[in-house]
């Protein structure tokens, strides 16, 4: 029981502890439930705001091309829970200056405050700054900021010279998402290269439109980049030097990880239970029955459009071959009705020509996943295109022990193992069908979803969660500190 990450089936086990934790969890799952009934109140909804964002936090990482830096692996297991030992200790008393293109509720800002929060955490002096900066009487930026205020971090105008100055005078600069660097363009250019050789350049997208050289014309000179996935930072490669002829420096792949307080959440089978429970009855899911779940904003590069296809497409299979199946549901977990898009639109209207509105759930934006991934049995990863660059909600869903069917596409298939922990099929048109029939799959095989569930659960386990994330996180910090330090 002493194990900090012994995984939740032991609650209902002895005397004091089990008090303890009974009373923490109650505690918690009060809160959650009070979040989850008045969510619209909370600012804090995301998730994938915008797409191929590898949204939230960090981690994770290893490399085995030559192109990019290798990481050590034995730098990540030690550390694990003694706060004692923190990795990133060595960073107390360093300045650092976080540049974010926005300030908003997407990926890029949230882990890039995640960042922040870990280095004000050991005691470095950090300093944000958005650029360009947020509107005014924008609700979500004002309470981000307040946030960071709250927590140590140092918020400043962009336009200020302050901010040129403390990049100067810094240790580190890191610059997050490629649009960041257009702030380059307020610094001096005789200051220029003082301030390249501190930057960390993390880049978390794989959109066309950000390779420009108009945003990473300074890129190829920076201390280093950090990206989130194998995949995107090959196609970084290709296309910095395909497309605009320059080089990436010296790139690390980075994970993402989950949050502890997600995993508190995920590996508490009473808190599971109760948000299972709840969520299940305002849906009018019964205990018995069986809903497939997609949990990222409505777009049609998120898939949910063809991902309705597929369920009744499955649904149709079912019926033809008389097949014994508990009653599916499908769940779109990230709607935004007030939108009016011509998706959201399609979406309703395809549930009620096929007469499947009843089975189809549509639950607006929200933070707080947690309480859908309790109630639900199957997650769908159905990001179109070169898919998500890392896909955070994946992991997430895994650490509930969830299986899950995702395209075989970009970060996604750096985390599920098909055949194992889940099922993949492929992007477009032609993932249709295949994704029907892996549904019927996991729909007719009770035990195929118990286990990619628990080996889900045992993959993030070994390699994406937070105490995975900060040595590695370390180490590029390191990397490019020892090369700023060279240049002075
Ligand atoms: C990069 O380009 C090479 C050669 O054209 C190709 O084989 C590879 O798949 C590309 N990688 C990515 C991630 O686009
Ligand atoms: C969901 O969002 C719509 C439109 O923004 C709103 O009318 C509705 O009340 C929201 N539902 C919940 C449960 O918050
Ligand atoms: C996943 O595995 C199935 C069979 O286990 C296979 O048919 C399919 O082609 C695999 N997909 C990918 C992308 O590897």
């Amino acid at each position: 029981m002493a194990k900090p990450h012994s995984n939740s089936h032991s609650i209902a086990q002895t005397s004091g502890f089990h008090l303890n934790l009974q009373k923490k969890t109650e505690k918690w799952v009060l809160m959650i439930l009070a979040l989850f009934s008045t969510f619209t109140v909370i600012v804090l909804l995301l998730r994938a705001t915008s797409s191929n964002s590898c949204a939230d936090l960090l981690l994770g990482l290893r490399y085995d091309t030559k192109d990019w830096n290798p990481i050590p692996e034995s730098s990540s297991s030690a550390s694990s829970s003694q706060a004692s030992s923190n990795p990133l200790y060595f960073m107390k008393s360093k300045l650092v200056l976080l540049v974010s293109h926005e300030l908003s509720l997407s990926g890029g800002p949230l882990l890039l405050m995640e960042l922040a929060f870990l280095l004000t955490h050991v005691g470095a002096e950090v300093v944000w700054i958005t650029y360009p900066k947020p509107t005014e009487g924008d609700n979500v930026a004002y309470s981000l900021e307040n946030k960071m205020l709250d927590r140590g971090v140092q918020v400043i105008s962009t336009k200020d010279q302050k901010a040129i100055d403390i990049a100067l005078r810094g240790d580190l600069v890191v610059l997050n998402t490629a649009v960041a660097g257009k702030w380059l363009d307020l610094v001096p250019k005789d200051s220029l290269p003082r301030i390249l050789p501190k930057i960390l350049w993390w880049i978390h997208e794989m959109r066309g439109h950000y390779f420009k050289l108009d945003f990473v014309k300074h890129l190829p000179f920076a201390g280093g980049a950090m990206i989130d996935s194998h995949i995107t930072a090959g196609y970084w490669k290709n296309r910095t030097e395909g497309r605009l002829g320059i080089k990436m420096p010296d790139t690390f792949v980075v994970h993402l990880g989950n949050s502890k307080e997600l995993m508190d959440i995920a590996e508490n089978n009473v808190a599971k239970k109760v948000l299972r429970e709840h969520v299940r009855e305002a849906l009018g899911v019964r205990n018995e029955d069986l809903p497939f779940a997609i949990i990222n904003s409505v777009s049609r590069g998120k898939g949910q459009d063809l991902f309705l296809r597929s369920f009744y497409e499955s649904l149709q299979i079912i019926k033809e071959k008389k097949l014994q199946v508990p009653l599916m549901h499908a769940v779109i977990v990230g709607s935004d009705m007030s939108k009016h898009t011509a998706i959201e639109t399609e979406l309703h209207r395809f549930a009620s020509k096929k007469g499947i509105q009843d089975r189809v759930h549509f639950i607006n934006k929200t933070l707080t996943v947690a309480p859908y991934l309790a109630a639900i049995d199957v997650r769908v990863q159905n990001s179109q295109g070169r898919g998500e660059c890392f896909g955070r909600i994946t992991i997430e869903a895994m650490a509930f022990q969830l299986p899950v069917l995702g395209t075989a596409a970009g970060g996604t298939m750096e985390i599920v193992v098909n055949g194992t922990t889940g099922l993949l099929h492929p992007a477009g048109k032609e993932g249709i069908s295949p994704l029907a029939s892996n549904m019927v799959k996991l729909a007719t095989h009770f035990e195929w979803r118990l286990m990619m569930g628990k080996k889900g659960y045992e993959r993030v386990k070994e390699r994406f969660f937070e105490h995975h994330m900060a040595p590695r996180i370390a180490f590029v910090l390191k990397e490019v500190l020892s090369k700023a330090m060279n240049h002075t």
